[in-house]
């Protein structure tokens, strides 16, 4: 898809924005679901096979699998036996612990991320960053450290112009362990479902209209998309190769899918990357206030750096 192709929205509205991933998978998990209820399945599946992957997923990428998401390791992971023309989840198995490459470790992580997000999702996030990234020193650089599909740092983005003008001294770093979902979030293209959460306004000023072809889409303007720059980056990895610090760290509805042990080790990391009055925004079930003493509690699911003194103290 080419800008030429764009032009800018007028009209469009539709329902709330969903990771357009998730529908696929959906129906994954109802074939998986419906094959395994009539005891059909294209290849056998057996305990010791899941838990295989759990303890090789959660050694990759933190990804503590509970139990119940034995289907759906099933639908998908059995889609990589087909691509790859094997006959048994051992025998896949065998292979990707052999394998000394990265290629197929990526297609079996990427197979077990769940990548639901939409545009300015919590929103009430939004408006506590445009007050910090007014009172903050410029330039202004955030972190958004588990971006999926791109919704999440455009939302970003979008709230940096908005409270600092048009090319702002600015900055969002967005990465994440799929590399999958960051090739979609670097296309900056998005159905009219998908953008269903922006006003007019903002669909006017940060997103052009496809046309013919490319009817029903809606790209993300160049000058918004300047702003954002996406990364691979494992939230498990042993050195992150980022810069920092940060003005403010978005680390939203990943922590969920870790253990307790995990999220202590990835908050302690974060704070030498979070400037002194910099803010840490979690996702609406995560609640980081028993898991390390790093962090306090500043408004609903944002933290600040428990080692500052307290505002106008
Ligand atoms: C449910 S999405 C959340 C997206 C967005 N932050 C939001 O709140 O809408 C979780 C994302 O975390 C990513 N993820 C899972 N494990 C990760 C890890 N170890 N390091 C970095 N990203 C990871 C997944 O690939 C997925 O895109």
């Amino acid at each position: 898809m080419t800008d030429s192709r764009m032009t800018s929205p007028t009209t469009r509205r539709g329902a709330a924005g969903t990771d357009g991933d998730v529908g696929s998978r959906s129906a994954d998990f109802a074939r998986a679901s419906g094959a395994a209820l009539s005891g059909e399945r294209d290849f056998a599946f057996s305990l010791t096979d899941f838990g295989r992957i759990r303890h090789l997923i959660y050694q990759r990428a933190g990804i503590a699998l509970a139990e119940h998401k034995r289907e759906m390791v099933y639908s998908r992971i059995a889609r990589r036996l087909r691509a790859l023309g094997l006959t048994s989840f051992t025998e896949y198995l065998d292979m990707l612990e052999a394998d000394t490459g990265e290629t197929e470790w990526e297609s079996f992580t990427n197979a077990l991320t769940t990548n639901l997000t939409s545009f300015f999702r919590e929103s009430h996030h939004f408006p506590l960053l445009a007050d910090l990234v007014r009172q903050q020193g410029k330039p202004i650089s955030i972190w958004c450290c588990a971006a999926s599909t791109g919704e999440e740092p455009y939302s970003i983005a979008m709230t940096l112009v908005e409270a600092l003008g048009t090319r702002p001294s600015a900055s969002v770093l967005a990465t994440d362990l799929d590399t999958q979902v960051l090739a979609r979030a670097s296309s900056a293209v998005y159905s009219g479902e998908q953008t269903g959460k922006l006003s007019q306004e903002q669909l006017r000023r940060h997103f052009l209209r496809g046309t013919g072809a490319n009817e029903g889409k809606i790209k993300v303007r160049p000058e918004l998309q300047q702003l954002v720059t996406f990364a691979p980056l494992n939230l498990l990895a042993p050195s992150w190769q980022i810069g920092g610090p940060f003005d403010a760290i978005f680390c939203r509805n990943v922590m969920i899918y870790f253990d307790k042990a995990t999220q202590a080790r990835i908050l302690e990391r974060f704070v030498p990357l979070l400037k002194p009055d910099g803010l840490l925004f979690a996702g609406h079930s995560e609640n980081f206030t028993y898991v390390s003493q790093a962090f306090r509690l500043r408004g609903q699911t944002v933290y600040e750096l428990a080692g500052k003194r307290a505002r106008g103290a």
